[in-house]
């Protein structure tokens, strides 16, 4: 569980969060530096290469909405499991998303967070990070287990 100083750590960086455009960045990694991930997002048009996955618009709407989701677990930190149920069955049952892709998105995440935020990312604070992003992975996998 959380200690009082890791969740203000969390929040405070949540805080500074550009959801749209972090999200967009996120994605857009995640599609680039693993590619077999494309294969889910194959009605999103151009994926052929970084600036088209950079510039496609349909990345960018998703990676808000994905960020702004994984904003649920900040608001939430206690209860992380039940936030995500119906994303874990709409990820395990529906879209069948193979759970160590969970692990490579939020690994990710807190990549671009340290990219934008290199002053405050303090080594603590990457810390609680890891953590949060291996819970939410964790939640969302809860349907496979
Ligand atoms: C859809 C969240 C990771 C593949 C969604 C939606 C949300 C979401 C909120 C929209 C659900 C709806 O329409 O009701 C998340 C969160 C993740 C995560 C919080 C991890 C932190 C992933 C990963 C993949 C993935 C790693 C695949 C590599 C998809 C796909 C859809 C989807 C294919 C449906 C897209 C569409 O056609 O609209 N996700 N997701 N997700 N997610 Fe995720």
């Amino acid at each position: 569980h959380w200690s009082a100083e890791e969740k203000q750590l969390i929040t405070s960086v949540w805080g500074k969060v550009n959801v749209e455009e972090c999200g967009a960045e996120a994605l857009a990694r995640l599609l680039i530096v693993y590619p077999w991930t494309q294969r889910f997002f194959d009605n999103f048009g151009n994926l052929s290469s970084p600036t088209a996955i950079i510039g496609n618009p349909k990345v960018r709407a998703h990676g808000k909405k994905v960020l702004s989701s994984f904003g649920e677990a900040v608001k939430n930190l206690d209860n992380i499991k039940n936030t995500y149920a119906r994303l874990s069955e709409l990820h395990c049952d529906k879209l069948h998303v193979d759970p160590e892709n969970f692990r490579l998105l939020g690994d990710i995440l807190i990549i671009v967070l340290a990219s934008h935020f290199a002053r405050d990312f303090t080594p603590a604070c990457q810390f609680a990070w890891q953590k949060l992003v291996n819970v939410v992975a964790h939640a969302l996998a809860r349907k496979y287990h």
